[in-house]
This record gives structure tokens, C-alpha cells and sequence, in this order.
């Protein structure tokens, strides 16, 4: 597969007395402004250690950029849509219900609240659409001729409708960027890097939902993990909601505090600690791991039964399954819900999804799998990183589920092939001396939306903010909690001087 390379945006290598120096500052820069994490080696409540980052802002085609930003209102539309289309969201995780104990239990609290009537009729999706540059992209798709003119298109890696982290540490990105830079002597290169005002829209986008819900003395909760790693990213959302509105308590609590202590009131208010809960936003309970009992299960079940407007609502949720991401790239599906220059944009981002169901379509995805598994990715109803399958496992895992119902479960995705570039990549406890070795970089970048409604209409829709990660170019994933990638942010430029 090709993969081409973009030129970073400051010539490299940097001179190492230089380097060093700007290394030393910006590490303290993002330690003093909350660009952290908390430790998963060495967990310590009361200390935090500034998350990965690169060095560099990564060079960014602006066109690519600007289409991103201009296309998330329609997804964002799109995935309102399809989370109040049941028929739709029964009938693309059929199958996948029938193996995949997870996904069916989140289904069964949807069939259970909508035999019972739902009680909220109003959803709020803060979602993130998660995009890789695609070298491979031939000049014919794009509408260009000259081969020696390599375009860079773009690709849907997913689209998140829970916990979609980072509107906090994706702006903070840029922010140690522009610092970087001003340290480096290029303030001029600083008008290249786009505002990201992510942290605000999202607030914002909760607070609406809180005034909707229409009482004053309603408090947002956020659902969170027993323990946060990612804790400046939640709190500075808390700080956020606070400082745009002091007047609105923000609660954290975690599944099994929510089993032990939340009640539903006479009209299905959900109460907690004598405090009702107008706003949900889960960061947590989208694994399986964060369900440790049918306790777990229950403050589902029972938060989605009450009053509370949640972010997101379990057809929400469920809605942003991979199931459902590639029965909506099946023909014909898109026009189900948007209109014809809509789904032709819509349909350009996706690429190659494909269904291991046992049935014909299956069976040629199985053997595309086998007999060409680099060009593929393996995927199973999980989020949060870690559970996909690459390379060689392809065909190893393939193989082996091939003639069991458990194939259902998993969706096979055409693998992107990012175009690299060289950075440098710091980390805490790394043991260069303060002097990061030059590495091949690929990123990811992340379009926030905000999307407020109920079946019936969108209140809100609204492109709010980006993040970038970026991880090593020979990495197969770069989730930055989980120490594999970094922070980064794009640095545009125009189209002629994107590939090398
Ligand atoms: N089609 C793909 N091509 C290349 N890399 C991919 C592809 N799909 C996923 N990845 C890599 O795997 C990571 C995790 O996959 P993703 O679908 O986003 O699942 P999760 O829900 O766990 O975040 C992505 O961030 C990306 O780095
Ligand atoms: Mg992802």
C-alpha cells in the first residue's frame, strides 16, 4: 500500500541545545496548564504527569481540514436520525445481538424503556468523528489527473457517540503549540493553526440540554469510572459548565454509586444524594469492564428510564456501534436519511466496510480477510481502544471464527493508510535526556458536533472544536490514555505543498 510522506512544518532536525531547551519549557508549560493525566503505572490521586505530546503541530492539508468541519453538521444529523430510526438500529445489530452479550444487554434497556413509553423524549449527542488522511487516495477519485500531484482525501475511522473525549486536552493541544512556536521564533506560523474552541461548544451544548430540561435547581452528573486517568479532560468540562453558569452543580459518580443511590421521583426525576439530576453525561459504560455486577446494570437501566436528559441516550449509544457504521456504508442505506447532496458528501468518507455475517456478503469478506489481511482491520462492538485486530491477526482471527455464529460480532474495515511525518514525540519518564529521538508520526483527527433534539426535530446542530492524536507511524493504534499516542494539532497548509 502507498503511504506517502507530508513535510513537517518547521525543517528538521531541530539543533539539539535548541531542542532540548524547547523540550524542558514545553513539558512544564503542559504540566502548568493541565495538559495531564493521571499516572497507570504509578497512580497517585494528589499528582499528575503531562499527557504524550508532540512537539510539532502536524502538518494538515487546510482543504481536508475545512471539509471536515463543514460535513459534521450532517453526520451529526445523520446520527439523530438513525438513533430514532429503531427499525434501523434493530434490524443492523440483529445478528450481532445474537453473539455479542454486551451490545444485546444495551439493547434490551432500549426494547425495555420504549415498551414502557420513553420518559425524556429529548436526546443530547456530543459526538466526535474520527477521520485518517488516506494516501492511497488515486488522483482519479479525487478528481485529479497528474499522479505526480498526490492528493490527500480523507476517511471516517469511526464516529463516537460516547465519552467522546478530549474537548479539553485537544484545544490545550494547539495552545502548547502556539507556545512552541512563539519559543522557536516562528510567531508567523501561528496563523496556521486553527482556533479549537471545542471546551466551550460542548459546555455549551450541555448547558442547553440543562435548560431544557427546565429546573433550576437541577445539577449536570457526569458518569465516570471508578478511577479517572483522564482527569483533566472531565474537570476542565466541569470547570467549563461552572464558569459559563455557576449556578449549575456538576455531580461525579460512577455506576455503582448511581446503583446505591439513585432513586426515580413520582415523575421519573432521577434523584441522587437529594439532588435531581437534569443532565447525564456519561463518560463511563461503554465497556463491559465498567459493569461489574447487575448492579451496574440496573443504574443503566434506571437513568434510562428517568426524566434526565442523557448524553448519550442508550439509542444514542447504540447508534454509534460499528455494527451500525457499516450497515449504514451498505448502498442505498444513507438515502434512508439524508438528502441526495448530502449522501453523496456522506458517502465519500466512508471507506470499505463489510459484514462477517453468515451469509454470502459474509463469506466474501471472510475470504478478502484471508487472502489479504494487511489491507484490513478487525473489529469487534468495543470502544475506548485496544480491541481491534491488524496485520496478520486478520486472517489468524478470521480463520478461526469462520465457521462460528461469534463472526457476527465483528465488522471487517478497510484499513487507511495515513501519509507520515517526522516529530518529535515526548513523553513523561522518557529516558532521552530530554532530547526525543525523530520519529515517524501518522495522526487521527477528531471533529466534535453537538446535536440537541427528539424524533420529531433538531434544536441544536453545531460543529464545535477538533483534537488530533497522533501515534508512531508503525503503531496500530494511538489512544493516548493508553500511553500509545500523543497529543498533537494540525498545522494547515494549502494543498500544493501537503505531499512530499
Ligand atoms: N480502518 C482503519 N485504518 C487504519 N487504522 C484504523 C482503522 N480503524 C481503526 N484504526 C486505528 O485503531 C484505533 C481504534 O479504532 P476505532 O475504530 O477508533 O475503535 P475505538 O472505538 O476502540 O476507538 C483508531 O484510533 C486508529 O488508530
Ligand atoms: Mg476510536
Amino acid at each position: 500500500m502507498e503511504q506517502n510522506r507530508m513535510a513537517p512544518c518547521i525543517q528538521l532536525p531541530l539543533d539539539n541545545k535548541l531542542l532540548e531547551s524547547v523540550v524542558e519549557k514545553a513539558k512544564d508549560w503542559a504540566l502548568m496548564h493541565g495538559a495531564c493525566m493521571r499516572s497507570k503505572t504509578n497512580l497517585n490521586k494528589d499528582v499528575l504527569q503531562f499527557a504524550p505530546f508532540v512537539l510539532l503541530p502536524s502538518t494538515f492539508p487546510r482543504r481536508e481540514f475545512q471539509k471536515a468541519v463543514e460535513i459534521q453538521p450532517i453526520l451529526n444529523e445523520l446520527m439523530h436520525k438513525v438513533a430514532h430510526d429503531y427499525e434501523f438500529l434493530s434490524s443492523s445489530l440483529k445478528s450481532t445481538n445474537t453473539v455479542d452479550n454486551f451490545t444485546r444487554r444495551l439493547f434490551e434497556i432500549y426494547e425495555t424503556v420504549r415498551k414502557d413509553g420513553i420518559t425524556q423524549p429529548i436526546s443530547l449527542g456530543l459526538v466526535r468523528s474520527d477521520i485518517m488522511l488516506e494516501s492511497a487516495c488515486s488522483g482519479k477519485e479525487r478528481g485529479s489527473a497528474a499522479k505526480s500531484d498526490p492528493y490527500c482525501c480523507w476517511k471516517q475511522v469511526e464516529i463516537n457517540t460516547i465519552a467522546s473525549g478530549f474537548g479539553w486536552l485537544g484545544p490545550a493541544s494547539g495552545l502548547i503549540h502556539r507556545y512552541v512556536l512563539q519559543e522557536l521564533g516562528r510567531m508567523d506560523m501561528i496563523q496556521n493553526l486553527p482556533e479549537n474552541r471545542a471546551l466551550q461548544g460542548l459546555c455549551q451544548g450541555m448547558l442547553e440540554a440543562w435548560k431544557l430540561y427546565n429546573n433550576e435547581k437541577a445539577v449536570i452528573m457526569f458518569v465516570v469510572e471508578d478511577v479517572t486517568y483522564n482527569i483533566c479532560d472531565q474537570r476542565f468540562h466541569e470547570f467549563e459548565l461552572r464558569s459559563q453558569n455557576p449556578n449549575v452543580p456538576v455531580i461525579r459518580r460512577n455506576l455503582t454509586q448511581i446503583s446505591e443511590r439513585a432513586k426515580l421521583g413520582s415523575k421519573k426525576e432521577l434523584i441522587l444524594d437529594d439532588m435531581e439530576v437534569g443532565v447525564i453525561y456519561f463518560r463511563a459504560g461503554y465497556e463491559p469492564g465498567q459493569y461489574h455486577s447487575e448492579n451496574e446494570w440496573n443504574a443503566r437501566l434506571l437513568m434510562e428510564r428517568s426524566k434526565a436528559i442523557k448524553c448519550p441516550s442508550i439509542y444514542y449509544h447504540l447508534a454509534g456501534t460499528k455494527k451500525v457504521q457499516q450497515a449504514l456504508a451498505k448502498p442505498g442505506v444513507l438515502e434512508k436519511f439524508l438528502s441526495p447532496d448530502k449522501t453523496s458528501v456522506v458517502k465519500e468518507i466512508f471507506t470499505g466496510l463489510y459484514s462477517l455475517d453468515k451469509d454470502e456478503f459474509g463469506d466474501r469478506a471472510v475470504q478478502m480477510a484471508i487472502e489479504n489481511p494487511g489491507h484490513f482491520v478487525l473489529k469487534p462492538q468495543r470502544e475506548g481502544g485496544g480491541n481491534n485486530v491488524y496485520g496478520d491477526q486478520v486472517r489468524t482471527a478470521v480463520e478461526a471464527m469462520k465457521d462460528s455464529e461469534e463472526r457476527s460480532a465483528w465488522i471487517l474495515m478497510e484499513r487507511i493508510s495515513p501519509p507520515m511525518q517526522l516529530n518529535y514525540l515526548v513523553r513523561p519518564g522518557d529516558p532521552n535526556n530530554g532530547c526525543p529521538p525523530l520519529s515517524d508520526v501518522v495522526g487521527e483527527l477528531g471533529i466534535f458536533g453537538v446535536v440537541i433534539g427528539d424524533s420529531e426535530k433538531i434544536l441544536v446542530n453545531k460543529q464545535v472544536g477538533h483534537m488530533l492524536r497522533t501515534k508512531l507511524s508503525t503503531a496500530d493504534e494511538g489512544g493516548v490514555a493508553a500511553g500509545l499516542g500523543a497529543l498533537d494539532s494540525p498545522y494547515l497548509v494549502d494543498l500544493s505543498s501537503c505531499c512530499e
